[in-house]
């Protein structure tokens, strides 16, 4: 809390609050007894008394956006940042190999030598400089626990529809995920190197669902693909940036980095790792940060080739050692000014989600007694 009132402090430091208000009558504070006294006075009062007034954080991490959110920006600093993509679709439609042909076109080519990890996320770069993020934690789990926990990381949605198999339950439920989240869809067609392919088949059931084909004259954009054979790749790919230019997707790399957890684990060796997507600002080797209740300093960062980073800037995934705790995929993450902020706010969010915890232990309980009745 930031202020008290001179009840509660009177309270505290074992006065009476006639004494408080005389006091700060003798300061030149006309105050009563309900009166909210504001940190500096407090500290005034208390060195008064010779208490030293210990510092009580206790600050969310969706306050300190906030504060960051209202952090003077400049509107020239704000630029363009890359797109961050994930792929949905059913069972066996194609994901994998859509991910991986992307991935083996792109960013070994560009980084020869580099040794491809799995890191949960990665980025490709096109001809003309142009850089894509892809999520590729598998299936929706990514999508749906990040949604669940709060956190929007995706810009833009690739279905894929097998050509040979058309619309499935999955396919509507990823479409309805994207509706929900308000992320833009672009349908990949894939396989359409099967003689069963069957495209039309796909935009017709598709349309039922609410996406329908620009040919169509709706504003969905179908791209035929074969995952499998690498076809349709590059024109799939042109499609997401002319669809992440049209929602001018911007980001201020001077500010301090914040974004989310993509996923994280406990490594024999080398502790807490976990793979950090950056969403605004600018992630650097040796910064204090807080991610979800867990919190450190930047260790090492790599990226999805392994190699070693000292600053990742806004879509970049990055890999990172350095934190106390494993967090969880979902949690978001947020950059101190120091170290010993870091920790108060990390210690802080901590016992408050042991709290929590408790309570929900509680509850369950609770209901697991009435269930017995
Ligand atoms: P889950 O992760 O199980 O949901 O499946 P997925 O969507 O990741 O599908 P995956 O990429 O594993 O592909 C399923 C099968 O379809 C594999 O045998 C792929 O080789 C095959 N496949 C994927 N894309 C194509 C394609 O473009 N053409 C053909 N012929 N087969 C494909
Ligand atoms: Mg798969």
């Amino acid at each position: 809390t930031e202020s008290l009132s001179v009840q509660e402090l009177s309270k505290k430091l074992g006065r009476e609050p006639a004494e408080l208000i005389k006091k700060l009558f003798m300061l030149g504070i006309m105050a009563n007894i309900n009166q909210q006294l504001d940190k500096d006075t407090i500290e005034l009062i208390c060195a008064d008394y010779g208490v030293e007034v210990e510092e009580e954080i206790k600050v969310d991490i969706t306050d300190l956006e906030v504060h960051f959110e209202n952090e003077e920006e400049n509107e020239a600093d704000l630029k363009e940042r890359p797109p961050v993509v994930t792929i949905m679709g059913h069972v066996d439609h194609g994901k994998t190999t859509l991910l991986d042909s992307i991935r083996n076109s792109k960013v070994t080519s560009g980084e020869a030598g580099g040794i491809t990890q799995h890191i949960g996320a990665y980025q490709v770069t096109d001809e003309n400089g142009k850089k894509i993020t892809f999520l590729d934690t598998p299936g929706h789990a990514a999508f749906t626990t990040m949604r669940a926990r709060g956190a929007k990381v995706t810009d833009l949605t690739i279905l894929v529809v097998a050509a040979d198999d058309g619309v499935m339950p999955q396919t509507v439920e990823a479409i309805n995920h994207a509706k929900a989240a308000e992320v833009p869809i672009i349908v990949a067609v894939n396989k359409m190197d099967k003689p069963s392919s069957n495209p039309d088949r796909v935009m017709q059931e598709l349309t039922e669902h609410g996406l329908v084909p620009e040919d169509w004259g709706g504003d969905t954009i179908f791209v035929p693909i074969s995952a499998l054979k690498g076809e349709g790749i590059d024109t799939l790919l042109e499609m997401v940036l002319l669809v992440s230019e049209v929602a001018e997707l911007k980001a201020n790399a001077k500010r301090k980095a914040i974004g989310t957890v993509i996923e994280a684990q406990l490594d024999k060796g080398r502790g807490s790792v976990a793979t950090l997507l950056v969403q605004d600002g600018t992630l650097r080797v040796g910064d204090p940060i807080v991610v979800g209740h867990a919190y450190g300093r930047v260790r090492a960062m790599v990226n999805e080739l392994g190699r070693r980073l000292k600053e990742a800037g806004p879509s970049t995934p990055v890999e990172i050692t350095g934190l106390n705790e494993v967090p969880q995929a979902g949690d978001r993450f947020v950059v101190f000014e120091d170290e010993k902020t870091a920790r108060q706010v990390g210690e802080s969010r901590a016992s408050t989600a042991i709290q929590e915890q408790r309570s929900e232990k509680t509850r369950v309980t609770l209901d697991n007694l009435f269930d017995q009745m």
